[in-house]
């Protein structure tokens, strides 16, 4: 049986005997210079690794000795990697980089110019075992692009985790500090895996005695858990905390008691955990409090706490997802409103942290307007990988190719080529200060992540926060081959299911650009005719569907959110004929008769969408029965019947949708399609 609890890092024995051998030839000695925390890590994970992978205990020994040996160490801990004259290098690779190379004797190195490199390093190399990776011409330099590379959990101090579909919260508030659970190292251990270094360990929505003595004293034990392992502790701070745990009567950013309290809770954090990675603030979004509050800008707010945490070196990430029902101005395009005249007035200790799209984690969104144009201020990307609005844990999709056409969109801030990724990583202005956030997916399920598939999910952001460019297949073939198999016959067809599987979901659920057409609240199924509440979280705002057409008109004659594009884009989503048909109703309100590429309809291309998603599941689901037997017996039947269930609720979709557009449509189903089947 295998419940997927460890995740990519099995270290299962490799079968191919021939390969195996050739490994423990090449890998007959092991010297790993330094003593460090980190190092004690780096050299535990290649002993779990190595004695899985080659079924072999494995010593280390004290001197790089005679015969093929395996040598890792930084040039101070090190005088055999001194002697290979890599500083230069190793210095361009920055503090957290790495080569995996040859020496003169043809021995395995691995340098890095920290322990923490050392540690990266070796994941790395265990991957290369894993994915039964020649060890021949080794010549690997990897740098992270990203700087803070960080997990936000929203998860609540009473165990719940909003928007989370594995289970509660995995810290044990109520066993803390004096119990750690040895699932936080394990935690540790896959996120350094893939290059993530800082966690955000509390929701967004955030509650303030999460800074009282006796919760701090629980973040502290987590803190020593993570340190060895690259990984910095942040949390939420809620805004009004110094009225609700400090007895003050405002949390006005401009009353000095205000100020001296964060400034003491600061101080007092840092006490504890002296390298605490600072706060994230959700401030004056969906009642959340702020400096709004007291009449002050999101800058006043953030300052305030970057100046308290400043000293001690730590940052504020600023949430830039901020909107009002009370504003009469399209949904998408307040934040860019709010933020771009601040620009220039953040401290440069913060980071204004940014969704990957202006309205809200949607299965297909246009990239935000703010990546671009906030030159002076360094934006960090946030992306969602728990599936609020793909089908929690329970929907196979792949969010690689989604992060992935993100952060290549070009903006042409500063001509073409000014990609998001760009923005993020610094290059386009110069900033020192980069991160990217991921709304995590993982809970207290055996396998981590409720859907098996959903672990890749983890994988691919951790990946992508690393090196941006690294493309959605290359990171799928390395989740499967170390999550599953190394057989090309079980490779191939599901990494193509995988690729294709975001597609679908946009297919059965929000094509053509629609969007937040879900069900209210739970953002589960459809829910294309919600119509009551607040007007900004109901379906009709956004489809706008009536006799005429569908689609919200934010082009020059409707609401003008394109005027927030830099030109051409803004010229591009302003035309109907130009705009990606990705985006069409997101930007237009379109006529039912009006004819896309393929020569159909609007109509029709709609049902045509509807019903491929719902086709491709099937696909999918064959696919999956072609792989039966690669895997264990546990995980096959998991993913197929999870499979059954995303067909059966993404014809719901298509159905649902369907029928509540045709009666605005007037226009029959075209006859090659059957009828819905949930009236
Ligand atoms: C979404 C989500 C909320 C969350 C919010 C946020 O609206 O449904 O649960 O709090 O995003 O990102 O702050």
């Amino acid at each position: 049986a295998d419940d997927g609890y460890r995740l990519w890092l099995r270290y299962d024995k490799i079968q191919d005997e021939d390969l195996r051998q050739d490994y423990l030839h090449q890998l007959r000695q092991i010297h790993y210079a330094g003593s460090s925390a980190r190092i004690e890590k780096a050299k535990e994970e290649l002993q779990r690794g190595i004695s899985g992978l080659l079924a072999q205990k494995i010593t280390f020994s004290d001197e790089p000795g005679n015969g093929p040996t395996l040598i890792a160490g930084t040039p101070e801990s090190s005088p055999h990697i001194r002697s290979m004259e890599l500083q230069g290098e190793l210095r361009s690779l920055g503090e957290d980089g790495y080569l995996i190379t040859r020496d003169r004797q043809n021995n395995i190195a691995i340098a890095a110019s920290r322990d923490i490199g050392l540690l990266y390093g070796t994941f790395h190399f265990l991957r290369l075992l894993q994915s039964q990776q020649s060890l021949q011409d080794l010549d690997i330099k990897s740098a992270p692009q990203i700087q803070l590379r960080v997990l936000n959990h929203w998860f609540n101090l009473d165990g719940t985790a909003e928007r989370g579909y594995a289970g509660g919260a995995i810290w044990q508030w109520e066993q803390l500090p004096d119990y750690k659970d040895p699932l936080y190292t394990d935690y540790a251990r896959a996120n350094a895996s893939v290059g993530i270094n800082g966690t955000v360990l509390n929701n967004v929505n955030s509650d303030a005695l999460i800074l009282t003595e006796g919760y701090l004293e629980k973040v502290k034990a987590l803190a020593d858990v993570f340190r060895p392992y690259g990984i910095k502790v942040y949390l939420s701070a809620r805004f009004s905390a110094p009225i609700e745990i400090g007895n003050l009567s405002t949390a006005d950013p401009r009353d000095p008691e205000v100020r001296r309290w964060w400034e003491k809770k600061a101080n007092e954090i840092y006490s504890r955990i002296p390298d605490f990675g600072g706060f994230l603030v959700k401030a004056n979004s969906e009642g959340q409090p702020g400096p709004q509050d007291y009449n002050r800008s999101h800058a006043e707010g953030a300052n305030m706490l970057a100046k308290a945490l400043s000293p001690h070196g730590g940052v504020v990430m600023w949430r830039a997802f901020v909107y009002s029902n009370e504003e009469p101005e399209d949904r998408v395009k307040q934040a860019y409103n709010e933020f771009t005249p601040l620009d220039g007035e953040f401290r440069d200790n913060v980071l204004v942290q940014v969704k990957n799209g202006p309205l809200d984690f949607q299965p297909r969104e246009p990239f935000h307007p703010l990546f671009g144009a906030m030159p002076e201020t360094p934006l960090m990307m946030e992306f969602q990988i728990t599936q609020e609005y793909l089908g929690f844990a329970t929907h196979l999709t792949y969010q690689a190719p989604l992060y992935e056409e993100v952060l290549d969109a070009d903006t042409y801030a500063k001509g073409e080529g000014s990609y998001v990724r760009k923005v993020i990583d610094g290059s386009l202005d110069d900033k020192q200060l980069t991160g990217m956030a991921g709304v995590a997916n993982i809970g207290t399920d055996r396998n981590w992540t409720g859907h098996p598939f959903a672990q890749a999910n983890w994988y691919a952001y951790g990946r992508l926060a690393w090196n941006p460019e690294l493309g959605s297949e290359r990171i799928a073939e390395e989740w499967i081959s170390m999550t599953f198999s190394n057989k090309e016959a079980f490779i191939e067809p599901v990494k193509e299911m995988m690729l294709a599987s975001r597609e679908i979901a946009v297919d059965y659920r929000t094509p053509l650009g629609l969007h937040h057409i879900m069900g209210y609240g739970s953002h589960y199924g459809p829910g294309p005719w919600v119509d009551e509440g607040r007007a900004d979280w109901t379906s009709v705002y956004y489809h706008r569907a009536d006799s005429s057409g569908i689609g919200f008109d934010r082009s020059t004659s409707g609401s003008n959110a394109v005027s927030q594009y830099h030109p051409p884009v803004k010229q591009q989503f302003n035309d109907i004929e130009k705009v990606p048909e990705k985006y069409l109703l997101w930007f237009h309100h379109v006529e039912w008769d009006y004819e896309l590429d393929s020569g159909r309809t609007l109509w029709e291309g709609l049902v045509h969408h509807y019903y491929s998603g719902v086709d491709s599941i099937r696909r999918m689901q064959d696919t999956w029965e072609s792989v039966e037997g690669y895997i264990d017996e546990q995980r096959y039947t998991h993913v197929a019947r999870l499979l059954e269930i995303q067909e059966k609720e993404a014809a719901f979709w298509r159905d649902a949708c369907v029928l509540y557009f045709q009666q605005f449509s007037g226009r029959p189903i075209p006859d090659a399609y059957p009828e819905p089947d949930h009236p």
